[in-house]
């Protein structure tokens, strides 16, 4: 089994790649941290508790951490997720409340008690993994591997240089690519090919409950932006996770504009390494075929717990 902290912004791809999570045997969640981003903090962490009971998934303990970006007003995505963040789907009240402190405390510690063993997985604007990296810089030697849904190097989709997650916090995303470790970078140059398509959305129908949630949620997934169906983007990181060969993945060096007027938040990437040390392992290729038999197995399991 792989653990791995998954901080994110529920949202409805955070929602579809928490329920990949619990449906993997493969993966030992440990942890669920919030950061504001599609929605506001209070309802990115109401979505976690929700989809945290929903999946069964008790025992995972849900940290709230940043609600605004280091320094810009940060971006919201309502019209995308919808007012609460989970489309028009209200899920059961969840019984049980968020775990005691801050965020960034928690991924520390966390990573502290099990060196070399945790994959952090990042699918929201970066604000907390800055803070953490900030705070305690170790980290970066702490964790098993750093993946994060987030940039792009051939396009945006919140502006047309700058993705969604960088955008919300360009100065976090600086941090966070500047700290030493090395970034697995799954951005929309393959999170746009994941797309729901009429033939998955048929799929997800005969999930029984969770069809209740993954269905409408993917169906109301705002603005298409690629042809076809909407594109699960967070899902692909937690999939790399799972299975790393669904990921071609080449080096390169990743730099974040913070400035600029028309490409705040672009993530600049260099493949032409010429003797610089790549500080990201930027994914070029998704197997889409292998990505979505692996989609809908772990549906398939977590359905049947759920049912
Ligand atoms: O650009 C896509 C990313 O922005 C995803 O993480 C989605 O949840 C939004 O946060
Ligand atoms: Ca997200």
């Amino acid at each position: 089994m792989k653990k791995l902290l998954l901080d994110c912004d529920p949202g409805i791809d955070d929602a579809l790649a928490l329920a990949l999570a619990a449906g993997s045997p493969e993966i030992d969640l440990v942890g669920i941290t919030t950061v504001g981003g599609n929605v506001n903090l209070d309802l990115t962490t109401a979505n976690a508790l929700a989809l945290r009971e929903f999946y069964r998934i008790d025992d995972v303990p849900v940290t709230p951490g940043s609600a605004q970006a280091l320094l810009g007003a940060g971006v919201r995505a309502e019209s995308v997720h919808g007012a609460t963040g989970l489309g028009g789907v209200i899920l059961p009240v969840p019984v049980n409340g968020v775990t005691d402190g801050h965020a960034v405390d928690f991924i520390i510690e966390t990573l502290r008690s099990a060196p070399g063993e945790i994959t952090l997985v990042a699918v929201g604007p970066l604000t907390n993994i800055a803070l953490a990296v900030r705070r305690e810089p170790r980290i970066v030697e702490w964790v098993r591997d750093f993946v994060i849904m987030g940039g792009s190097y051939t396009r945006g989709n919140h502006t047309p240089a700058a993705e969604f997650n960088i955008k919300a916090d360009p100065e976090a995303a600086a941090i966070v690519f500047g700290a030493g470790w090395n970034v697995t970078m799954v951005g929309l140059d393959v999170t746009l090919t994941a797309v729901v398509t009429e033939s998955i959305l048929d799929q997800m129908r005969s999930l029984g409950r969770l069809a209740d949630l993954v269905v409408p949620i993917s169906q109301f997934y705002g603005v298409v932006e690629a042809d076809g169906g909407p594109a699960i983007h967070d899902a692909v990181a937690v999939a790399h996770v799972i299975d790393p060969s669904l990921l071609k993945v080449l080096p390169a060096v990743v730099n974040v504009e913070t400035v600029g007027t028309y490409t705040s938040g672009m993530t600049v990437t260099d493949f032409q390494l010429d003797g610089k040390v790549p500080n990201a392992s930027v994914a070029v290729e998704l197997d889409v075929d292998r990505f979505w038999k692996l989609v809908m197995e772990a549906y398939g399991r977590l359905a049947a717990t759920i049912a």
